[in-house]
């Protein structure tokens, strides 16, 4: 499938085949497209928790208000971000290139974040954006469907995995077979409501 063709047919996808499940190299896959989506300063704050097992997805879909794509789903993954990840050894995030540019990204990086905590949080948010919407082009061509969710209790799903009090959860992506299609689109807005040419 090329990329146009994974933009276009990927919709969120409110049923799934229960019995359906994922091989562990199929959710390795994934997630490895996943760790190619960009970061600022290659910072890579993104932690997936990634639910397979049944009790887990029922409970999840409880905390999601009932929504039964969670407990239907094969692979449920909850998209966190580390908020102190440049200050965690980022010397790793350009481990392959000199040492003399490597020190000045990293100084640099500790520059930009060290006590910005909206900047911290914004860039959780931006960095898991970008991997979800990896995650759910991957999916589509590997023969998945997914719903991005923002629909749950985040703090009694932070409880469920454990989140450290550095981390922030920014979204749900779940992952399965439909055996349901979208309903049509909701309607987009027209181009000329949305794009400004050089300014608003
Ligand atoms: C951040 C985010 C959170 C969402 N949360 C939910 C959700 O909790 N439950 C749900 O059924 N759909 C959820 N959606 C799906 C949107 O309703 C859907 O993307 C939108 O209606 C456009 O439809 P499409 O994805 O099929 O193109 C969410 C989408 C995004 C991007």
């Amino acid at each position: 499938m090329d990329t146009f063709e994974s933009i276009n047919s990927r919709r969120s996808i409110k049923s799934f085949d229960k019995n359906q499940k994922m091989t562990k190299n199929e959710i390795t896959k994934l997630l490895e497209f996943a760790i190619l989506s960009p970061t600022s300063y290659n910072i890579q704050n993104w932690r997936f928790v990634i639910v397979t097992e049944q009790v887990l997805k029922d409970k999840l879909s409880e905390l999601s208000y009932g929504q039964k794509q969670v407990s239907e789903s094969s692979l449920v993954i909850i998209l966190c971000a580390d908020l102190k990840s440049w200050d965690k050894n980022p010397e790793r995030y350009w481990i392959n290139i000199p040492e003399e540019p490597r020190k000045a990204l990293v100084a640099s990086m500790k520059n930009s974040y060290d006590g910005k905590s909206e900047l911290q949080r914004d860039e959780a948010m931006r960095s898991c954006g970008m991997a979800a919407q990896t995650i759910m082009l991957a999916a589509k061509s590997m023969g998945y469907d997914t719903c991005p969710m923002k629909g749950f209790d985040y703090d009694k799903v932070s409880k469920l995995i454990h989140l450290p009090d550095d981390h922030v959860i920014s979204m749900m992506v779940v992952v399965g077979k439909a055996t349901k299609p979208a309903s049509s689109r909701g309607g987009q807005l027209p181009l000329s409501e949305i794009v400004f040419e050089n300014h608003f």
